[in-house]
């Protein structure tokens, strides 16, 4: 109905709107900038954990790549596993060992069963998740909410954003000392988001670009996971053929199916690393694929791209969470230029409850 989704066409251009709003929800009450520190009383007397390990699927799964880095680059041993994977996976546990599972439904049956796979071997077991008194949220010892607010498109925008921010959050929390340039970047994150939304330019991309026959997505480090969310946004909602992959992986293997009709996303940020990216970004163009780069460095990227989607500078470890957005927009406006469904894609559900 038109009222549910505020004069936008579809639930998802809705949820994507709302991100700003939904950031800051998530982080109220949360972070105190001045003295630098992260309030959640959900993880009192928690001890700092041997290790991390998350589990999760789809696009949770992505902030769970997102989120590790963050666990790491503090010290944390911390590593992602896709939920299903999980029992294979036969990763050691001690009472030590925090396993989250990330989930914005709290009711993903993968999810649910590598937590209380968990639990059973003497994990503590944190649920990260959109729906209060969900099955994961009810089942695990401790639960940290997103706040997002309902999701009702398929595809999942808004509540990725709040699992990073609460990735973020968790980070700092569970480290010995917090960032406070960090959590000051977190506080400015609604704006740096409202202004990719205030800008145009991904409709006339995707519409550009509609007729492809495959598409590709490159990030390197924090931008990985990035690339793999890109991706799949794109392939759930305008059905065509997605790929994303660490830019560095491109020409060992990818590379091959790169052509002029094959567009290539690259998120390109972070100074250190942004001459390597460009290298990724020649290749491709030399086999002639189109390249829209998403980038906060528009001067030294734009002469290497046909097009450039532009995000405001921030530290590399809140990029992601801004230059996923790009992404988000790119998928929405070309699925929309297909006429797809977009709310309710084809074979897919919301929530996955069977294993
Ligand atoms: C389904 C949805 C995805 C979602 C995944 C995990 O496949 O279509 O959008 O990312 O489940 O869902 P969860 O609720 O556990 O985050």
């Amino acid at each position: 109905d038109a009222a549910g989704k505020s004069g936008y066409d579809h639930y998802m251009r809705k949820e994507i709107a709302e991100q700003p709003r939904a950031i800051r929800d998530c982080l109220r009450g949360r972070v105190t900038e001045l003295e630098g520190t992260v309030s959640l009383p959900e993880l009192e007397g928690l001890e700092t954990p041997s290790s991390v390990q998350f589990v999760a699927c789809g696009t949770s799964y992505h902030a769970g790549l997102f989120g590790e880095r963050l666990l790491r680059r503090r010290g944390i041993h911390a590593q992602t596993f896709v939920a299903s994977e999980y029992d294979a996976a036969e990763v050691p546990i001690d009472d030590g060992t925090l396993v989250v599972g990330i989930t914005q439904s709290g009711e993903t049956a993968d999810t649910m069963r590598a937590l209380r796979g968990a639990g059973r071997a003497g994990a503590t077991t944190l649920a990260l998740t959109n729906v209060v008194a969900s099955s994961a949220a009810r089942e695990c010892d401790r639960v940290l909410y997103i706040r997002a607010g309902p999701e009702i498109s398929v595809a999942a925008t808004k509540s990725f954003a709040s699992q990073q921010v609460t990735l973020s959050l968790l980070a700092n929390a569970l480290a010995d000392t917090t960032s406070r340039a960090h959590l000051r970047e977190l506080r400015r994150l609604p704006e740096y988001v409202q202004s990719v939304l205030d800008d145009t330019g991904t409709r006339e991309v995707a519409e550009a670009l509609a007729d492809a026959d495959a598409y590709f997505f490159i990030g390197r480090g924090d931008n990985a996971p990035v690339a793999l969310e890109g991706a799949l946004k794109l392939k759930e909602i305008s059905y065509e053929h997605a790929e994303g992959f660490p830019a560095g992986e491109l020409k060992h293997g990818p590379l091959a199916l790169v052509t002029p009709n094959t567009p290539v996303f690259a998120i390109v940020s972070g100074r250190s690393k942004t001459a390597e990216t460009i290298g990724n970004v020649n290749e491709v163009r030399a086999r002639g694929a189109p390249v829209v780069a998403v980038t906060d460095d528009p001067e030294s990227v734009a002469p290497h791209t046909e097009y450039v989607l532009e995000i405001p500078e921030t530290r590399p470890s809140v990029v992601p969470i801004v230059a996923n957005v790009q992404l988000q927009l790119v998928a929405y406006w070309l699925a929309n230029a297909l006429d797809r469904p977009i709310d309710r894609p084809r074979n897919l559900a919301k929530s996955v409850t069977v294993l």
